[in-house]
């Protein structure tokens, strides 16, 4: 059944068109026996207020988008929180939306979120295709803030943390606990962050020319594929076998945890792991998780501030990129010298 509309609404309650908007937009200007009336006719005849074309009226939307990677990933869960935080005290919605890390999948996203005109776009990109998508988006006055992903690109905010130093963090933190052999676990590497993250982990290894970084690919940044990860690892001959994992993030240390502990290895006496973001199952692991911290909520809040200043300012706003920076928190799962 077709929704009612505004003018079935005002027959039914018997008042005019103006009344039923004003009972929507300025309910105290109503009479409360009016308003009531008309409150009633709304619940009876099922009314859904299109608030798209109410805000296109007004020239923008009251909606904030977030597009992440990975609803799945904890990371993002608290990075949203963030952002929500600072939109709705501006009076504005969040609306989120998972690319799944599918580039096609984002695209559409994209579309959608310019077909409904929201007041700008937050963004953790999959990768670079979908940048006429953002520019698109940067045509049509709908401000993008790329976020956990810095470029220093002029048509666009950014806020990130330092991968590239967050990746050295971790690789000095086991190259002082005198590992020698050490596996990077992570991918597509078409995430620029999983590409920093590995270049700062590369660049501790120009000191120690008696140490090697051998690289396992992951076709996602998740706990399966942590797991199938190990196992490639587990299956090289003892002696290639790293003794210390470094992850590009903490779901995929979590699937390394989980299938070296389960094949009988000893977390950190075996093998010693590492990873990133700090989420909050990291500390709360079986073996509790060394981790590269982000400060995830402020990234988010972060990044709502410059969309939500971007989005009042127009012409005047003067793009940044603001750059966090990575803490190690070192915790059982590497904390031992390699034996
Ligand atoms: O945003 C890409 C990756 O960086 C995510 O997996 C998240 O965990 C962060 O570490």
């Amino acid at each position: 059944m077709a929704t009612a509309n505004i003018k079935q609404v005002a027959r039914h309650a018997g008042v005019s068109l103006g009344t039923v908007s004003n009972v929507l937009n300025r309910p105290d200007t109503v009479a409360p026996a009016t308003r009531q009336r008309v409150l009633d006719a709304i619940t009876e005849l099922g009314y859904v207020r299109n608030d798209s074309a109410r805000q296109l009226r007004a020239g923008h939307s009251r909606t904030v988008a977030i597009v992440v990677l990975d609803v799945a990933n904890p990371f993002f869960t608290d990075l949203v929180r963030g952002a929500e935080q600072v939109v709705e005290d501006a009076g504005a919605m969040l609306v989120v939306c998972n690319s799944g890390e599918d580039s096609a999948r984002e695209r559409r996203h994209l579309d959608l979120l310019q077909e409904q005109r929201v007041r700008g776009v937050l963004i953790t990109p999959v990768g670079h295709g979908s940048q006429p998508h953002l520019d698109m988006l940067i045509d049509r006055d709908i401000p993008v803030v790329l976020v956990d992903r810095g470029t220093g690109q002029a048509s666009r905010c950014s806020v990130a943390v330092d991968d590239v130093r967050g990746g050295r963090l971790a690789m000095d933190h086991l190259l002082e606990r005198a590992h020698r052999r050490i596996a990077y676990v992570g991918g597509p590497f078409s995430i620029a962050q999983v590409a920093d993250r590995h270049a700062g982990a590369a660049a501790a290894l120009e000191d120690h020319s008696d140490a090697e970084l051998r690289v396992a690919t992951t076709t996602s940044l998740t706990v399966a594929a942590g797991r199938h990860a190990a196992e490639d690892l587990l299956a090289l001959p003892a002696l290639q076998r790293p003794t210390a994992v470094f992850c590009a993030n903490d779901l995929i240390a979590l699937g390394v945890l989980q299938e070296m502990t389960a094949r009988g290895l000893r977390v950190p006496a075996d093998v010693a792991i590492v990873g990133y973001d700090d989420i909050e199952f990291a500390g709360a692991a079986a073996v509790p998780l060394s981790s590269v911290r982000q400060p995830r909520e402020q990234l988010g809040r972060t990044a709502a501030q410059l969309l939500l200043e971007e989005a009042s300012s127009g012409e005047t706003h003067r793009h940044r990129h603001v750059v966090f920076q990575p803490e190690l928190v070192v915790r059982q799962s590497s904390d031992q010298p390699r034996r």
